[in-house]
């Protein structure tokens, strides 16, 4: 039987993730991990933190930080924040790890070995007053074309026109504003895309219609701008140093060893567990796992072209990229989150408002998927008051105290069936089965209002059968309904699991029957007659809680989303 690995971008350790990197690729990839798990299906969930690169050294010197101990806290933040969103990660790693390191030098001594690594002198900026080499983002100038005067040396934000930091006017560094900059010419070793170039545009080829279109249209574009070898070093102290001889001062690019964090970070995991497969298992091992990337657009270039490139060149033979999820993103308040900017809503802020729940379903429901979206209050209080509450809570409120006022708090006997609950049955049948097709897609939006339509599905049920005055003139029936309703909120808890963890096994909860949560297959009739009659149940506060009007605009406030 094939095996799921599946992999969440490992997000950059400078600063705390928000909602955008949330929905960006965390959770989605938390929704589809809970799903194969509650299928049965063998799962493997990867996340991590991506902790070398130059913006790790200046976080950590604004902080008077070492860099490492800087990264270790930094880490620990993220993982509790995961936990607060109960991301089911089966481990949450870091890309500066032994084991990764111990990877990154196995692939990379590999790719020399099979002539993908070439050496080359280049021009960098070094700035003297900072004591460092500056990346091209961190040289600061007036832009040749448009006159901006904050352009970096990498891209001009205003007019988006690639740049050399040569080209700018007046460079200055970012670090400390000094304009004493040199040019030194330094030695680096390079990646041979070029060499891969057919190869690799046979394999994607091969993912078109498979691949969410956005992921396919990336990677094809920079197959058809030509592939150009690709800088693996840099001039920083911080990361893999370079094990080849005149590189020892060098060390690893941070997006080379940040993919391979995630084959690095399977083997933290196989080695705290030994007791579990090991890293081969998943990832030396094609022919038997299936791999799912989950990442934020800007992400897919490195996963469809470098890091497939990576691998190839080894000659060994690693497991591939199979399903790739590329996200566009969510704004806020008509404009970008920025964690530098601290602009948006973070995670550690979120949960403190909020359950998680409500996040995850408004996130998935709302996600960026097609193109990009935005994250309102309103918007977000309309969707949990509605969906949640109106429907979704309301549905169990009602079927629990009717249950109870006419036939105590226990299962009524299910009697005779009529057309409402065949014509009930059908309808979830073909309901369930597209919930099923969108969730196996990862088309989540879909998935979402699929399952919003099965939640309305037992309010109009209700509606046509009208339990409240059926309690007066036929009882047995009146057990009936109820005993459907019941049924039906056991298998909203098992659809709606992997969205809503928590809520989920509050509803499941309700019934004394100890079950795990079971993702519903085949016929919808087996489910709904699943709860024996008798079977005790609890009573609950409200699974929600509306958004007032008061709290909405007091959020806005606090969030500056008028501003
Ligand atoms: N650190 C990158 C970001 O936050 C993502 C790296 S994904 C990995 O955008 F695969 F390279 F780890
Ligand atoms: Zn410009």
């Amino acid at each position: 039987m094939k095996k799921y690995l599946i992999t969440s971008a490992l997000l950059y350790v400078n600063g705390l993730p928000h909602l955008g990197h949330l929905i960006g690729c965390l959770l989605p990839a938390d929704v589809y991990a809970r799903y194969l798990r509650s299928k049965g299906e063998e799962t493997l969930f990867i996340g991590g933190t991506d902790e070398h690169g130059t913006p790790s050294e200046v976080g950590a010197a604004k902080e008077h930080m070492d860099v490492e101990e800087y990264c270790k806290k930094y880490h620990d933040l993220h993982a509790q924040m995961y936990r607060g969103f109960d991301l089911s990660f089966d481990y949450v790693g870091r890309t500066s790890s032994e084991q990764n390191k111990e990877i990154v030098y196995r692939i990379f001594n590999e790719l020399d070995k099979n002539g993908y690594i070439t050496e080359r002198t280049t021009k960098q900026v070094y700035s003297p007053d900072d004591n460092r080499y500056l990346p091209d983002s961190y040289v600061m100038g007036t832009c040749p074309y448009c006159g901006y005067d904050r352009a970096k040396g990498d891209q001009c934000e205003n007019c988006t026109k690639v740049l050399d930091p040569t080209d700018l006017i007046k460079p200055r560094s970012v670090l400390s504003g000094s304009e004493n900059l040199e040019i030194r010419e330094t030695k680096h070793l390079f990646l041979q895309l070029p060499k891969m170039e057919k190869e690799l545009s046979e394999w994607i080829e091969t993912r078109k219609g498979i691949w969410p279109d956005i992921a396919y249209s990336i990677a094809k574009k920079w197959l058809k701008e030509g592939l150009q070898e690709r800088g693996i070093t840099r001039d920083l102290k911080w990361g893999f140093a370079v094990p080849k001889e005149g590189f020892e001062n060098k060390v690893f690019y941070v997006w080379f060893d940040a993919p391979i964090g995630y084959i690095g970070i399977t083997k933290q995991w196989a080695d705290e567990k030994p007791a579990t497969r090991s890293f081969e298992d998943w990832w030396l091992n094609p022919e038997n796992v299936i791999h799912t990337e989950f990442m934020g657009k800007d992400n897919i270039p490195f996963h469809t072209i470098t890091f497939p490139a990576t691998l190839r060149g080894t000659g060994e033979k690693w497991t591939q990229v199979s399903m790739l999820k590329g996200m566009n993103y969510l704004n806020f308040a008509g404009g970008k989150f920025s964690k530098s900017a601290h602009r948006g809503i973070f995670m550690d802020d979120a949960i403190k408002e909020f359950p998680a729940d409500y996040w995850r379903y408004w996130l998935i429901a709302n996600a960026p998927e097609s193109d990009d979206a935005n994250f309102s209050f309103d918007q977000f209080a309309a969707t949990v008051n509605k969906d949640l509450n109106d429907v979704l809570g309301n549905f169990i409120n009602r079927v629990l105290k009717m249950t109870v006022n006419n036939f105590g708090q226990q299962v009524p006997v299910l009697g005779n069936i009529t057309n409402a609950e065949k014509e009930l049955y059908d309808s979830l049948d073909a309901l369930t089965e597209q919930y099923t097709a969108y969730m196996d897609k990862l088309e989540f939006r879909k998935a979402m209002s699929t399952l919003r339509e099965i939640w309305v599905s037992g309010n109009n049920y209700l509606a046509r059968t009208e339990p409240w005055k059926v309690v007066k003139t036929d009882m047995d029936y009146a057990g009936t309904i109820l005993n459907t309703a019941l049924n039906l909120i056991r298998l909203y808890a098992n659809l709606s699991a992997p969205v809503m963890p928590q809520t989920a096994r509050r509803m499941l909860d309700l019934f004394e029957v100890n079950e795990q949560i079971e993702f519903p297959v085949g016929k919808m009739v087996s489910y709904l007659t699943g709860l024996k009659p008798g079977t005790p149940f609890k009573l609950s506060d409200p699974l929600f809680q509306k958004i007032l009007p008061e709290r909405i605009a007091q959020l806005k406030e606090t969030y500056h989303e008028e501003d």
